[in-house]
């Protein structure tokens, strides 16, 4: 079934054969002896428990190769479970308090993501998200470094630790990123509160909400959402893996569609979180018993909700 991908971390793609691969070729050591024992370290207690890991793992990541292989690795794997089109995340700042540039990291994902209409019949975008556990100063820092390389960025995102860092923080940002033509995005209501998406659409403007499951438990934000048709990224194995659900069978995805919710399903972190974006469908209809008609109509969504010019969309409607 062709479909959209429009949360997807790409530094979350680092599978660990990859990881090794380039830890050897940088010259980094990596605390894990082999790809099994990292594998093992996969137990996530809740997000922040994830973060740690992931945060860490980026240390392979160090030239432009490295994210231009990343990449091309992720848009094969994608190409293989049915995506057409995929937007896609990368964490600047993860990289430049590295001392990576962001040049080499912009650089390395524009090289893989412009070959791939060819070399993997799949068309890109690229969001580049904000760490909302670090300041606002940071965030704006790292949006005036991104401004000669704004031609190759179409929207921004807001994500890592949710709780504790509200949207509201990132409200000059955004209104820098509107203002250049950006599109904009923001995690909101994954481990955080209702509180956190209407901060999200009414403060930051924003054109999709990433996660946003937690929206059930406020009526008049279901109630906002269906309204204006605001998309919602789901990542169900992602939310079981981090604890946000306790089970697939427990997922609130049919409940969303059943409120009317502009849904899409996608993979967000599929390195870590144990499969790609078919996979999320597959478990989905397994666990939840979802027929052909409703994946048909969520793979529907993934274009109806993407960045895709009008006349290209509409041809996947
Ligand atoms: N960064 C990578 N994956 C994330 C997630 N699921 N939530 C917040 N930040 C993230
Ligand atoms: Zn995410």
């Amino acid at each position: 079934m062709p479909k959209a991908e429009l949360h997807l971390h790409i530094e979350g793609t680092l599978e660990p054969e990859l990881a090794f691969a380039l830890a050897a070729r940088n010259g980094v050591t990596l605390p894990y002896a082999t790809e099994d024992e990292l594998r093992a370290a996969y137990s996530f207690s809740d997000l922040q428990s994830f973060l740690d890991l992931y945060y860490a793992l980026m240390a392979v990541l160090r030239t432009e190769d490295d994210f231009a292989e990343l990449a091309d690795a992720y848009l094969a794997r994608a190409r293989q479970q049915g995506v057409r089109h995929a937007e896609i995340f990368f964490d600047p700042q993860a990289h430049t308090a590295r001392g990576v540039p962001i040049g080499t990291v912009i650089g390395g994902l524009s090289r893989a993501l412009e070959a791939a209409p060819e070399r993997h019949g799949i068309t890109t975008r690229l969001i580049m998200c904000f760490l909302r556990d670090e300041s606002a100063e940071s965030a704006l820092e790292t949006f005036e470094a991104a401004r000669p390389h704004l031609d190759r960025i179409t929207a921004v995102g807001l994500d890592s630790a949710e709780v504790g860092h509200p949207p509201s923080k990132f409200r000059e940002v955004y209104r820098l990123a509107r203002e250049a033509g950006l599109k904009c995005v923001a995690h909101a209501g994954e481990e955080g509160p209702p509180a956190y998406v209407w901060e999200a659409l009414d403060i930051l403007g924003v054109d999709r909400i990433d996660h946003g499951v937690r929206c059930l438990e406020d009526e008049a934000l279901v109630a906002r959402l269906v309204a204006d048709q605001v998309p919602l990224t789901v990542c169900p194995l992602s939310n079981v893996r981090l604890r946000v659900v306790d089970q697939l069978a427990d997922h609130p995805l049919p409940a969303m569609l059943d409120a009317g919710l502009l849904v899409t399903v996608n993979s967000d972190d599929p390195a870590y979180f144990g499969g790609y974006v078919q996979d999320n469908f597959t478990a989905l209809r397994d666990a939840l018993h979802l027929d052909e008609e409703t994946q048909r109509t969520l793979a529907r969504n993934s274009f109806h909700a993407s960045f895709l010019d009008e006349e290209v969309r509409a041809a996947y409607l």
